[in-house]
């Protein structure tokens, strides 16, 4: 197990963000956190990225209680995110924002050839066809532009992949491009964190499924204990209507 929470819990302030959420990451698995609006997904990813601190139950990496202290310290660990907004500048080509001020350097400039062909190496690997590292990364699709976040992590060496939301505000086929990276990155041993509020795109894809509502756990399933189906009415809000039901029954 690479990344575990246990009975982790988040307020800001009055709000509490998270409550009790426990969830693991394995190498070579996509683990995949579910939820609406406001269900508390960002904060607790932004935990195992250690942009936030926890300030209830107990955060795990490689099995050791753990408090990462900055997105450095979570990067150093081989803990690495892909944010929704892509810290990428468009009109700068594909390669320099591959490495974004890690390029590899030749006396007092950059290694262009060895950044150019290191990019368009790696990009390969992930199986994207860049046909010119040099185009502004821009011009690329949505779907691509993530692809191009995702390699960069792979190539700098991490071991788990935060990726907050990546689907969301793609089409029904540049989200079926940036799946198949996911996959392309479990099978290449990495532990994958996909958050989505879409079950459709979670389960193909998923290994594990947490399951946020309002802050709260509905529970942590491995994909054989959970069908498509349950999954989907889980996030339709069925839990709440089912609870409902109960509360509603006469005595
Ligand atoms: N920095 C913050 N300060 C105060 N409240 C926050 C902060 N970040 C998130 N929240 C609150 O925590 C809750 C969960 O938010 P978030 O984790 O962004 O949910 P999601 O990503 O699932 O939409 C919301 O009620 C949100 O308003
Ligand atoms: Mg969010």
């Amino acid at each position: 197990m690479i990344l575990q929470t246990k009975g982790i819990g988040k307020s800001f302030g009055s709000v509490l963000a998270l409550r009790e959420v426990s969830m693991s990451v394995e190498a070579g698995q996509v683990t995949c956190v579910l939820g609406d609006n406001g269900a508390g997904k960002s904060t607790l990813i932004k935990i195992l990225a250690g942009v936030h601190q926890h300030d209830a139950g107990s955060l795990l990496v490689d099995g050791a209680e753990t408090r990462l202290s900055s997105p450095r310290d979570a990067l150093d660990r081989g803990i690495a995110t892909v944010y929704q907004d892509l810290a990428m500048i468009p009109l700068m080509s594909v390669w320099r924002n591959f490495f974004l001020g890690s390029e590899p350097r030749k006396g007092l400039g950059f290694d262009v050839r060895q950044a150019r062909r290191v990019a368009r190496d790696e990009l390969r690997a992930m199986g994207i066809d860049v046909r010119d590292v040099d185009q502004p990364v821009g011009t690329l699709s949505g779907g691509e532009r993530q692809s191009v976040a995702i390699a960069r992590a792979v190539y700098f060496g991490a071991r788990v992949l935060i990726l907050d939301e990546p689907t969301s505000a793609l089409g029904v086929k540049q989200a079926g491009v940036v799946l198949r990276y996911i996959a392309r990155a479990r099978d290449r041993g990495l532990g994958v964190v996909f958050i989505t509020h879409n079950p459709h795109h979670a389960y193909p894809v998923g290994d594990r499924f947490l399951l946020l509502n309002r802050g709260s756990s509905l529970g942590e399933y491995a994909k054989a204990d959970i069908t498509r189906e349950r999954l989907t009415s889980l996030m339709a809000g069925e839990a709440e209507l089912e609870e409902l039901a109960h509360e509603l029954e006469p005595e």
